[in-house]
This record gives C-alpha cells, structure tokens and sequence, in this order.
C-alpha cells in the first residue's frame, strides 16, 4: 500500500521559549526532534514524506536529513494544522493513504503506524489515542455511543467536563489521500485559536457518514509530544532509558539504564560491559566483551573485541584494536588506529596516529601524526614535537624501539627498528637501527665545601 507521510513542522515553538530555532530542530538525543520521525517513516517500502514547514523554512530544510522520496510544502502563516495539512494535499499520491505526522511528536514507532493504517478505508479514518494521568494540552477524546470517535475537543476550547477527560488526542490521523482534501474544506476556525484544527476531521466526517476509529495505545510514550522545555527532557528520558533497554535485552551489561546516553547510533556486541555516566556520539560500534568504565565520551569510533576503555577516557574519530587498553583520562582522536594489544594509558593523547600492536605508551605522553610499529615503548612524558608552528611534521618510530622517559622526538624523524633514546633526549635526527640516541646535557657533578 502506498503511505505518504505529512509531518507538520511550519510552528516556531513557542511554548517552548528556545529562542529563534524552530522548535523541531532542537536536538533529542543529538538530533533534531523531526529527525527522529524522518528516520522512522523512511524505513517503510513505498512510503513518502512530505514536510509541511513555514517559520524558517529554509534552516529546516537544510538542517533536516530526507531522502529522495520526500517533497517539501511550504505553510505560509501559521493558521492551524488543518491548514497546515491543506498545504500538502497537492503533493498526495492518487489512491494512498495520508498518515499525518506532527514534527513535535517523534518518538510513534513504525509498527503502531502500520496498525493505524490498516485501520483506514474510505469509510473510516484512524486516530491514534492514549489514556494520560496528566491530559493538560491534549485534544480530549469524546466517544460516541458507537465507541468511535465522536469529536476531539482542544484544551482552550474545553468545558471542565470534558477537561477531565483523559483520553487524549496524538495527533497522529490516517485518511485516505481521496477524501482528505474535501474533508479538510470543510473545518473552519470557529474557536478560542482562531485556528483551523485538523482536530476538527472527526465531526465533519463523522457527519459525512465517515466514522473516526480509535487506535488506543497503553504504553504512551511513544506518543507523547515536546512543547515544553519540561516535555522535552522528559522525552529524552524516555528515549534514553527505551535505549539503554534495548542494549540490555541484546546482552550488553549495562550498569545503570539512566545514566548513559546514546546521540546516535550504538551497536553493542554481547558480554561487553558499559558503566556509568558514558556517552556515544555519531556512529559507535563496540564489539563483544569489551570494559567501558566510568565517565567516557566516545564518538564516531569503533572499539574491538576485549578492549578495555578504563575511567575517563575521550575517544573520537578513532578505532581501538582488540584487547587494547585504553585510559584512565586518555585521549584518542583524529583517526587514530590501535593494533590489538596495544596500550595508551593516563594522561596519553593520540591524535591521527598509528600505534602498533602490543604498543604501549602507559603514562604521560603525545602522539601526533606518529605512525607506531609493534612492541615499541614510549616512556613516560614523551612528546612528539610534530608541528613547527606552519606544518604537522610526521614522527615513524619503527618495530621495537624503546623511547626513554621524557623524551621529545622532533618531527619529521624516523627512530629505526629496535633503536633506543636516552631518557630527558632531545632527538633531532634519524635513529638508526639497534642504535642508543642520546641527546642532553652531560650531568656534571660540582664538588662544594660542607656548609
Ligand atoms: C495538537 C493537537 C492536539 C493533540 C496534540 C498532540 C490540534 C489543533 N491539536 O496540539 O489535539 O493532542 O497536538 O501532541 O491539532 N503546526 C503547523 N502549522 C500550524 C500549526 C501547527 O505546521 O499552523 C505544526 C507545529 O509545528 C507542530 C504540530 O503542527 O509540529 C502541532 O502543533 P502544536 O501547536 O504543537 O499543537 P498542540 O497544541 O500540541
Ligand atoms: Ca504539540
């Protein structure tokens, strides 16, 4: 069957008092709100999307991700999200069904989707529902004796009874794309907004002999919508814990549901262990029985199986080899690549880098553009001078090497297989193989007469 998706997106937000960025471009989770939808519905076969937007339409446009199936409509003013709708209606595939959307409410999984459109004929229109404690907001759900939908009545527009009501409206309607043009002609903004409600659908077609079927959903986090700071913590909450849920039902450990958060997409191999208060960002991918310890931030990168990332450690744009340790307080960045075994431990920065395998650099040290072969030692308080104030210079320290504590090795150099470098060296020049560099200050020791 053929889905066009309207997800309305023209409003500012301003309940929300952010400010100048439209409301569906706050980020949840690292992306914008409205993202989260476009990610959902993109997934479905034969699906469309068209995005209603208004209030800075272009920063929406160039700020959200969609793909080619999706057609732009543009809502001028802001005169209700009947209105709204009505600005895509031109854009709706002949003989599909029109699932609208509100970009505020993101987090509606596919599958409650899929039942809401199986509930849709040209005789019946679908509103997804939910029962809430807290109904303040919400269109309240008015059911006719027939049990369907007999009106949806807005907040401003509520009288007390019907404020008690606490099944609640998501915003989320499926019709087919045939009668939704004509029904949308007939809802005016006779109300307390002054606004053309979509709301409105169920009493005109429920006179035009079209019923409105409820599709109710118990657990309502998936439908819960941002329209104030408040909400949108807590939906960040909820999508943070449903998150952490999953990982743990995928047999990853993880030590506390509420205390990790995940800005993007984190795949986990099983038996690895995740402790708290980390973060992931962009694209993160660790593979099984691997230890996260406390207070990590890791972002774009890959860490293998075995590897251990100890407390504190910061890791971005970089791969950590299997069974390498990495941390306490390290930090990897700039494509950096660990070879298995390899270790950089507290206080070490490694930034566009290559360590080799069973390399370890355990305390103190930099890096940078510094290509590593296997077995070397890098000594405490190490150094690569690789920039001369104009360019990154490249360091090559081969197979072996041994680099004594309090090193500074000055870029672009090559310390040759199984050479060594006395400690406190400044090393200038080439090393070569199986050689001992030293480079300081001879130690002289002045006599003095007894005080
Ligand atoms: C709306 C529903 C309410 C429902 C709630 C669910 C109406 C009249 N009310 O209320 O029944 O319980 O959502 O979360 O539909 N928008 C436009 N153009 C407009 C107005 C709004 O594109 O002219 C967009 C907004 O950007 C937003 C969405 O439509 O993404 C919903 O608008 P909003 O003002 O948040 O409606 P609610 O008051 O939450
Ligand atoms: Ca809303």
């Amino acid at each position: 069957m053929k889905v066009d998706f309207v997800v309305l997106a023209a409003g500012k937000g301003k309940r929300m008092g952010q400010g100048d960025l439209p409301k569906v471009l706050l980020p949840l989770a690292g992306r914008p709100i409205a993202q989260h939808l476009l990610d959902t519905v993109s997934s479905m076969k034969e699906s469309a999307v068209r995005m209603v937007v208004g209030y800075k339409a272009s920063q929406v446009r160039s700020s959200l991700k969609v793909k080619r199936n999706t057609k732009w409509a543009t809502q001028k003013n802001q005169l209700g999200t009947a209105h709204a709708v009505k600005q895509a209606v031109p854009y709706l595939r002949k003989g599909s069904v029109a699932v609208i959307l509100y970009g505020d409410v993101p987090l509606v999984s596919l599958k409650t989707l899929k039942s809401l459109i199986r509930v849709t004929t040209p005789k019946s229109i679908g509103v997804l529902t939910f029962q809430t404690e807290n109904p303040k907001g919400y269109g309240r759900i008015i059911r006719g004796d027939d049990k369907n939908i007999a009106a949806i009545v807005e907040e401003k527009d509520a009288s007390l009874a019907e404020k008690a009501i606490t099944e609640v409206n998501s915003g989320i309607i499926s019709v087919q794309s045939s009668i939704l043009g004509p029904l949308l002609d007939k809802i005016n903004n006779k109300n307390a907004a002054k606004e053309y409600y979509l709301t409105d659908i169920v009493s005109v077609a429920t006179k035009e002999g079209i019923s409105a079927i409820p599709l109710r959903l118990d657990n309502a986090n998936e439908l819960l919508g941002a329209n104030t700071p408040l909400e949108l913590h807590n939906l960040e909450r909820i999508y943070q814990e449903s998150q952490a849920n999953k990982l743990i039902e995928g047999g990853v450990n993880v030590a506390d549901a509420s205390r990790i958060d995940i800005r993007g997409a984190l795949m986990a191999g099983k038996g690895s262990f995740i402790d708290i208060n980390n973060i992931f960002e962009g694209d993160v991918e660790i593979g099984k029985a691997v230890k996260i310890g406390p207070n990590c931030f890791i972002k774009n990168s890959k860490i293998m199986e075995g590897a251990v990332i100890k407390p504190n450690t910061v890791i971005e744009d970089s791969i950590v080899g299997p069974n390498s340790k990495v941390g306490p307080f390290a930090r990897i960045r700039g494509g950096t690549k660990l070879d298995a075994s390899s270790e950089l431990g507290n206080f070490v920065e490694a930034n566009r880098s290559q360590v080799g395998a069973l390399t370890k650099a355990k305390h103190l040290a930099y890096l940078g553009d510094t290509t590593t072969g296997a077995s070397v030692n890098i000594g405490a308080g190490t150094i690569t001078c690789n920039y001369d104030g104009k360019n990154k210079n490249k360091t090559k320290i081969e197979d072996g090497v041994f680099v004594g504590s309090n090193t500074s090795i000055v870029a672009p150099i090559t310390l040759s297989e199984g050479s060594y470098t006395g400690a406190g060296s400044v090393i200038t020049k080439n090393v070569p193989k199986h050689s001992l560099a030293i480079g300081r200050a001879k130690q002289s020791n002045i006599k003095r007469k007894k005080n």
